[in-house]
């Protein structure tokens, strides 16, 4: 039999104290130990959630006991430090991106396909709820054949600046000038995670070089990758005929929901998302000229938001922005697989970090491949990393690489149960 868990989650900055009692509450998991350059921010976590230090990351990969790491570093540095962990044997949790050096996908893939270790990036845009209402959808042929899809992700640098002076301290805006496509999945995952099996082939995308924030971005030192772009959008041609629109945004005024699908439609139904309302239509089945219109915001927003749609909506929306439900999760989420531990225990980002956790461990448990592993990973990370070369070359349509499918003796395991 396997052993339990011990897993070191490495960083403890901003966000993975939405982690730790998470791993340490999971029945899967038998010690966790926080690991941190800076010992203060470790010693800390290590008070507040009774886990022990473990004094570096070399530390942890050297040690015996443990068998697993979670990476919570900053965004830049996730590739590598999974490729060293793989290489030391250790199961591995990566927050997102998978990397930013699209040569380190492939590697990654090849470790994992060789050692059978478990790798699961935590993907929050893969159980939103609306990736999971237009999955289910098209799982079961509802939408009929995809023809073209819209998502995007708006994150306003101004409200981005803590996360980056944390670990970036006076230096913060040449870590924040990071090109937008580099961090592309909390948009990709929604209308490829929506879609198991499609991948992008193709990409042409545009930067907006006019953002006022000339401090952060620009081409003349401004930021460590010398990107002049806040804004990028890309246009992605999709293995099954599809086209899907993808934005990150960095300079923008809007709030939230920051993650969220606009629009997804097929031949035979749609999915359109508006601030606080989703609605879904389909032909139907007994007159051909006509299409059914539903909203389906009962299912797609937790109870305590539609509720308050439902009485007035004007408050709603501006509830929505001050965040409201971003702890919660909607009827469409499959909570019920979740382990009954994790009962009233944090779950932020609309409900999707208990997923995530849960992923890793049933994986590394199983042995199977978590629903979020390297092969479907690599297709939501390709894309930008190509489309913000693109956008430098004036919109050059360039291929993407693909990885294939997860090795055909390899179960995924499922999403929904
Ligand atoms: N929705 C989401 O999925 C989501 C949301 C927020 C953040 N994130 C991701 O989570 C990651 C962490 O974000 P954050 O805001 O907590 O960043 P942060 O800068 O606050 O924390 C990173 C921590 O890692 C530590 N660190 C760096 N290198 C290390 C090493 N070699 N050994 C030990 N510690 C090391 C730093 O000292 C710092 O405390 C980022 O990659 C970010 O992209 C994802």
């Amino acid at each position: 039999m396997k052993d339990k868990i011990r897993i070191a989650v490495i960083g403890c900055g901003r966000f993975s104290p939405s982690f730790v009692p998470l791993f340490k509450a999971h029945p899967a998991v038998e010690e966790v130990y926080v690991c941190d350059l800076k010992r203060e921010r470790a010693e800390d976590f290590a008070q507040r959630f009774g886990v022990k230090i473990i004094d570096s990351f070399e530390d942890a990969l050297a040690s015996e006991r443990i068998n697993c790491v979670a990476v919570f570093t900053q965004r830049f540095a996730h590739g590598k430090m999974v490729i060293e962990a793989l290489k030391a044997g250790k199961n591995v949790y990566s927050a997102v991106p998978c990397t930013i050096d699209y040569e380190d996908i492939a590697e990654i893939a090849d470790l994992v396909r060789r050692t059978r270790l478990t790798y699961s990036m935590g993907e929050t845009g893969f159980y939103r709820a609306a990736t999971i209402f237009c999955r289910r959808k098209f799982l079961c042929g509802s939408f009929g054949q995809f023809v073209y899809g819209e998502a995007q992700y708006n994150h306003d640098i101004r409200n981005m600046e803590m996360s980056f002076r944390s670990s970036g301290g006076e230096e913060w805006r040449k870590y924040a000038g990071i090109p937008p496509l580099f961090y592309p999945t909390h948009s990709t995952s929604m209308i490829l995670g929506a879609m198991p099996g499609v991948y992008a082939k193709r990409v042409t995308a545009f930067g907006f070089a006019g953002s006022r924030r000339t401090d952060i971005f620009g081409r003349e030192g401004q930021n460590l990758y010398d990107n002049p772009f806040s804004n990028t959008a890309m246009m992605l041609e999709l293995s099954n005929g599809g086209i899907a629109r993808i934005s990150e945004n960095r300079c923008i005024g809007w709030k939230a929901p920051e993650t969220y699908i606009t629009q997804f439609y097929g031949d035979c139904g749609g999915y359109e998302f508006s601030v606080a309302r989703h609605s879904f239509a389909t032909w139907d089945p007994e007159n051909d000229h006509n299409v059914i219109m539903r909203d389906v915001t009962k299912e797609c927003q937790p109870s305590s938001v539609y509720e308050l749609i439902e009485k007035d909506y004007d408050k709603a929306v501006a509830a929505i922005g001050n965040g409201i439900g971003f702890t919660e999760s909607a009827p469409v989420q499959p909570t019920a697989r979740l382990p009954k531990e994790f009962d009233g225990m944090p779950n932020g980002h609309n409900g999707t970090h208990q997923f995530l956790v849960d992923d890793f461990c049933r994986a590394y448990t199983t042995g199977k491949l978590s629903p979020t592993n390297i092969w479907q990973v690599a297709r939501f990370n390709y894309p930008g990393l190509l489309g913000h070369q693109s956008a430098m070359q004036g919109g050059r349509v360039l291929d993407v690489p693909d990885i294939g499918d997860p090795p055909e003796d390899w179960e995924v395991l499922p999403w929904d149960r």
